[in-house]
């Protein structure tokens, strides 16, 4: 899949952009803080229809305007024109002008994978943002992700509220509570199957692609969930268990809002021991797994997108990590030095020099 054309109105500091890019590798350079990252964040928000550095979506709109369009012609089997737009009202998402009202029937045509140097500091950060790296890559694979997600949260919220609902008020209806109980367990152990197939898949790719950047060691992905090897009745009964307890503390103590992924080398949490290279290395691992991931599933190579290239990857990684990428995978690379970049990967890429006076090719 390749991304032909980008067309920007009123996107962060742009007010219009015109882009045609190459089907193999586009590098854009230029200063700190021109515009680089605005612009890979345009073609993420194209297909995930948000960005990977605010929640907000408002924070896209130039400053001073109403709204923003991101608008690209990407190419499958067939040429399709998507478009995003972004306003005080909301969000539209449009395919070849038809208004998409289901986000997720929306969100899985774009296949993005992106490595970002935030990004690898998630192997520390919170198990919160290592959910939201595994919503984030399967509801670009599964269609009913996005949905299975929405309707477990709108329970879990349910279910709590009902548990504070029967600490104050001891008569209420325990039978409701089952119901609630039963409808979660129900969505949840779907979301539970579907992130640990995602995960069986990655970690049959993961260690090979680790030793692919010159590292030894067996990586791969440990899952955690409250809902491992449990059947449905299991489960049932351990939340009975619980009832008390949760009607005290006011909130749901077990279930898939408590995932985790741990990086796992040699047995060990790289978060815990490794070093910062060592988790740079197995972030970008899990990346060069999903391109083969989302190749099995879609037949499709997806867009890559490497923002700020060396905070990313060590130098001598990166004339290592075009040669692993497959000829026909579409690259973006941002980056403030491009006389560090190897002259050969040059030559065949677009090159896009971003400054205060705009964008021009060269
Ligand atoms: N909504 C907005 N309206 C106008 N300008 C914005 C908006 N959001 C961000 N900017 C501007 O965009 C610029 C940052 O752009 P960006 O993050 O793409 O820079 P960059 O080229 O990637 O820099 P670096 O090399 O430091 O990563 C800042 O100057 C910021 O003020
Ligand atoms: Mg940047």
């Amino acid at each position: 899949m390749k991304i032909n054309t980008l067309k920007l109105v009123n996107f962060r500091n742009y007010e219009k952009v015109n882009l045609n890019f190459k089907s193999n590798l586009n590098i854009i350079y230029g200063n700190n803080g021109v515009g680089k990252t605005n612009l890979v964040e345009a073609i993420y928000a194209l297909s995930l229809t948000k960005s990977f550095r605010t929640n907000v979506d408002k924070n896209l709109i130039k400053m001073g305007e109403v709204s923003t369009k991101i608008e690209g012609e990407v190419e499958t089997d067939t040429v399709n024109n998507y478009q995003v737009i972004i306003s005080k009202e909301g969000k539209k998402v449009k395919i070849n002008q038809n208004i998409i009202s289901k986000i997720s029937e929306y969100i899985t045509n774009i296949n993005i994978v992106l490595l970002e140097p935030e990004e690898q500091m998630i192997l520390k950060s919170s198990p919160q943002s290592r959910r939201r790296l595994l919503n984030i890559e399967i509801s670009q694979l599964k269609k009913d992700y996005i949905i299975l997600l929405n309707n477990y949260n709108k329970l879990l919220k349910q279910r709590n509220f009902y548990l504070r609902e029967l600490y104050i008020n001891g008569n209420a209806s325990q039978e409701y509570l089952n119901i609630l109980t039963e409808k979660l367990v129900t969505y949840g152990l779907k979301i539970y199957e579907l992130r640990e197939e995602f995960i069986n898949n990655i970690n049959e790719f993961i260690t090979k692609k680790y030793h692919d950047i010159f590292e030894d060691g067996e990586l791969f992905i440990k899952y955690n969930s409250d809902y491992k090897n449990k059947s449905k009745d299991d489960l049932l009964n351990v939340y009975k268990k619980n009832y008390n307890r949760e009607i005290v503390m006011g909130k749901t103590l077990l279930g898939i809002h408590h995932d985790d992924i741990l990086f796992m080398l040699d047995n060990k949490n790289i978060a815990e021991w490794g070093s910062n290279g060592q988790q740079k290395n197995a972030i970008l691992a899990f990346k060069l797994s999903e391109i083969e991931i989302i190749y099995k599933e879609k037949g499709t190579q997806p867009i890559f997108i490497l923002d700020d290239l060396f905070s990313a990857l060590d130098n001598y990684k990166i004339k290592n990590i075009v040669e692993i990428l497959n000829k026909d995978i579409q690259t973006f690379i941002t980056t403030t030095d491009i006389n560090r970049i190897d002259e050969k990967l040059l030559e065949n890429a677009l090159v896009l020099n971003v400054s205060t006076d705009g964008i021009k090719e060269g």
